[in-house]
């Protein structure tokens, strides 16, 4: 039995997260979580990972950051031993570095990394957690290229949760769910468990579009079945964000540190006293 979670701590610790988060880029499909539903999300990714290698393929959430700094401020006594996160955007990746050593947070980190090329890392994780690209216009061919990187990063055995759209009253999301899974089964995984509808985004143009946690397990000796990562193929990176957004982006550079949590100089400008009379 778990102790019960501090709610006030847990809340103003994601708060410190979501503070040091970099602002999304809708054009890459990056639309961040509530922050409500990022505390119960952390809190359900710690349980599953304890004690756990984990890699985040893409992050733009701060769910390993969340992760990782509720275990180290004491709010969840459990949460992974190991957390990478790979993500094309260096101003994600810089600001879970420089968060993981303001914090000292010793087991999390992050490298600057394309899905579209050979997964870089030969560590072997146990867990990989995705929110990817949802696939709306490539029948989640997005979603399967991001698992497919989780699946490496794991070495085809241990598990996985995979966050995408889950509603009952669009065609798409149910295709995608249905072409994951299939895919998932085609190289070695079985659905092990799905938690549906859970999560909210700040997504102006379809606000009530929910994600669920689909949950994946590799069979039995599924490591026999572990190929060499290769780069994607061309026609995996068609429609990748969305209709004629093709993936065509190596990263997201960061140009300037920004402190995200502090209005930037060039958003307002001050009037003296004198010059507004
Ligand atoms: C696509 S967004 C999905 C929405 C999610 N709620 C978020 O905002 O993080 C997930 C993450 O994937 C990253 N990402 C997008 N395209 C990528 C690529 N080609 N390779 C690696 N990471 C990528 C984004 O930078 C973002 O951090």
């Amino acid at each position: 039995m778990r102790e019960q979670v501090d709610l006030r701590q847990a809340v103003n610790a994601v708060s410190d997260v979501v503070q040091n988060r970099p602002r999304p880029l809708r054009e890459f499909d990056q639309i961040h979580m509530k922050t409500g539903d990022m505390v119960l999300q952390s809190e359900m990714v710690a349980d599953w990972a304890d004690g756990k290698r984990l890699a985040f393929i893409g992050d733009g959430d701060a769910i390993s950051v969340c992760v990782a700094y509720l275990n180290v401020r004491k709010v969840l006594d459990y949460g992974p031993s190991k957390i990478t996160v790979f993500d094309f955007d260096e101003r994600t990746v810089q600001a879970v570095k420089r968060f993981a050593d303001r914090e000292r947070i010793e087991h999390l980190d992050a490298v600057l990394y394309n899905c579209l090329d050979a997964f870089p890392d030969t560590t072997k994780y146990d867990r990989f957690y995705t929110n990817p690209p949802w696939g709306a216009s490539n029948s989640g061919a997005s979603v399967n290229l991001f698992v497919q990187r989780g699946i490496e990063a794991i070495g085809y055995e241990g598990e996985g949760m995979i966050v995408i759209a889950d509603d009952d009253e669009l065609p798409w999301p149910k295709e995608v769910l249905s072409r994951v899974q299939s895919f998932s089964r085609d190289h070695g995984f079985y659905v092990s468990r799905m938690q549906r509808k859970l999560h909210n985004y700040h997504l102006d143009d379809a606000p009530d579009l929910k994600s669920c946690n689909l949950y994946v397990s590799s069979l039995p000796d599924n490591c026999s079945k572990a190929a060499a990562s290769e780069a994607a193929s061309p026609d995996r990176l068609i429609n990748f964000y969305g209709r004629s957004k093709e993936l065509r982006i190596k990263y997201v550079k960061e140009r300037k540190r920004l402190d995200y949590g502090m209005a930037h100089e060039d958003e307002y400008e001050l009037i003296p006293l004198e010059e507004s009379k």
